[in-house]
């Protein structure tokens, strides 16, 4: 079984319809705890996490970056320390915010991060430490996300 972390987000919907995949909402696991995160996936016993929940509130993150950070940051620590431990691989949800928006070409991987705001420090956070956790783990940076469900800007 896949575990994925949130359930009501635009990915984690999408994920949801996939076969043995398990979606936790934040009543099951509030990225707010970070040991509450690592808990979930030791008592579940997954052969993978992804996590698609996060603090997508960009602007907001501004007057909240401390919450944000635990969510963006230190909760998917705790999942990537948790599935280090289990030796299970853990694929993670990040962003272009982490950059700093100046550039011309493609991002690579191997750019340097320099977040403009407080969302993107927050996700670049998480990024730091899930790589500290070692173990099986992608990251994935992405611009955008669209879908049928929620708000995105293509529906804007
Ligand atoms: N949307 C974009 O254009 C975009 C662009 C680049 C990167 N990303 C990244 O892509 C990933 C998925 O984005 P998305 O658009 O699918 O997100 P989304 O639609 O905004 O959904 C966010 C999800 O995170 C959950 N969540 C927020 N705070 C939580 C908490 N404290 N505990 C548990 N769950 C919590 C929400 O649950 P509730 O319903 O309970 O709030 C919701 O399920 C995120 O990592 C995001 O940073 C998104």
């Amino acid at each position: 079984m896949i575990l994925v972390f949130g359930k009501t987000g635009q990915v984690a919907q999408e994920l949801a319809t996939y076969p043995d995949v398990l979606c936790l909402d934040r009543a099951a696991a509030d990225l707010s705890d970070p040991v509450a995160c690592a808990a979930a996936i030791h008592h579940h016993a997954p052969s993978a996490v992804i996590n698609a929940a996060a603090y997508t509130a960009v602007d907001r993150a501004e007057d909240e970056e401390a919450r944000a950070t635990v969510i963006n940051g230190d909760s998917p620590g705790a999942m990537a320390m948790a599935c280090a431990e289990r030796h299970i691989p853990f694929l993670h949800v990040s962003t272009d915010y982490v950059f700093d928006g100046q550039g011309t070409t493609p991002w690579t991987p191997t750019d340097a991060i320099a977040p403009l705001n407080a969302y993107g420090r927050s996700k670049a956070a998480g990024e730091a430490v899930i790589r500290a956790a070692g173990g099986q783990w992608a990251i994935l940076r992405t611009s955008w996300v669209f879908s049928a469900h929620g708000a995105n800007f293509v529906k804007t």
